[in-house]
């Protein structure tokens, strides 16, 4: 009897150990779906193969995901004749790889029809998309749900790339993030491109309505000022490697080369400007840090009940 007892409380420790706040948990597909992670990763890394640019759009749109509404898949939903959907805003033009969630989707309804939520698939194509570029693998604790809400202007909530380090601290801040954990996040910037229409304010006006903002390089801002010239929609990398995840975003901001202003603020401010330094100088501190936030990220407002879309882009 005693023994009995013994057992269950063991078995209610663990069941507790392996629960993430939330409800969420690392095996959460074990019995009802057990090649869940096999079949993302998978797609993600044969989509990759093909164009490794996509690697940033899928970080990019978990980022968009968890910042608006929790982590709910919010970002995938198509607009409709009566709602015009996140997906719309001007704040998507860097959001691209809709296809390869679509295509882990398809392939998981005919395994196990109804069961993988679309905010865990992108919350696991984004993880696979780091490691696939160089970065760290880890795990991600799974079981959010799928939201039902898309609304363009919910999108105001994205910090805009004019930010500067106090208000960078304060919007994350808000969601539950150290200043640390916001620099670390913006590292995803390691991956991708920026275009013109992002940074054009920080060069000089041709009406002299603004001049060259003064934290960039002299020799960059010839760099910047020459991708413009192809236009508003020329894209920038925001590093020398952009197909690669690694720490050279951060070197960049420390030889004043960080293309947005909410990129160089991070520098220049001496609140943010030594963990900028430290992530230069240890790659592997900021590996560490990075997965720690994404995983953190990842837990936001996410939704214990509500629906399992069968087609991403559409609620039930
Ligand atoms: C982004 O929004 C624009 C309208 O602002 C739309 O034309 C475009 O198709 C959207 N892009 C994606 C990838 O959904
Ligand atoms: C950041 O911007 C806010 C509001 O625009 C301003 O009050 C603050 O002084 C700025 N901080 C820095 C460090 O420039």
């Amino acid at each position: 009897m005693r023994l009995k007892k013994m057992t269950m409380l063991m078995v209610v420790i663990i069941v507790v150990m392996f629960r993430h706040s939330n409800g969420l948990n690392m095996n959460y597909y074990i019995m009802t779906c057990p090649m869940v992670e096999f079949i993302i990763k998978n797609s993600v890394n044969s989509a990759l193969r093909a164009d490794p640019t996509l690697a940033a759009g899928l970080i990019r749109m978990h980022f968009h995901d968890c910042f608006i509404e929790g982590c709910d898949a919010s970002v995938l939903l198509d607009s409709t004749k009566d709602n015009t959907a996140e997906k719309d805003s001007p704040a998507n033009l860097s959001l691209r790889g809709y296809e390869i969630i679509d295509d882990a989707k398809q392939q998981l309804e005919m395994q196990c029809p109804g069961v993988v939520s679309c905010a865990d698939i992108v919350a696991m194509a984004a993880r696979d998309a780091v490691f696939f570029a160089g970065g760290p693998v880890y795990d991600i604790p799974k079981g959010r749900k799928d939201g039902t809400r898309s609304k363009i202007e919910d999108t105001r909530n994205l910090p805009p790339p004019i930010l500067n380090s106090s208000e960078l601290i304060k919007m994350f801040g808000q969601h539950g993030f150290t200043a640390q954990e916001m620099v670390a996040l913006s590292g995803g910037h390691t991956l991708g491109v920026a275009r013109c229409s992002s940074f054009k304010n920080r060069l000089k006006s041709f009406d002299s309505t603004h001049e060259v903002d003064p934290s960039i390089d002299n020799q960059f801002v010839k760099t910047l000022a020459n991708t413009c010239n192809a236009g508003d929609n020329a894209e920038q990398p925001f590093d020398a490697s952009r197909n690669m995840f690694d720490n050279a975003y951060y070197n960049a901001l420390q030889r004043q080369a960080g293309v947005l202003s909410s990129d160089q603020t991070l520098m220049t401010d001496p609140k943010t400007r030594p963990i900028v330094n430290g992530y230069a100088m240890n790659q592997a501190m900021f590996f560490f840090d990075f997965q720690r936030a994404m995983i953190k990220m990842g837990l936001l407002d996410v939704k214990e009940t509500g629906q399992v879309r069968q087609n991403c882009r559409k609620i039930n």
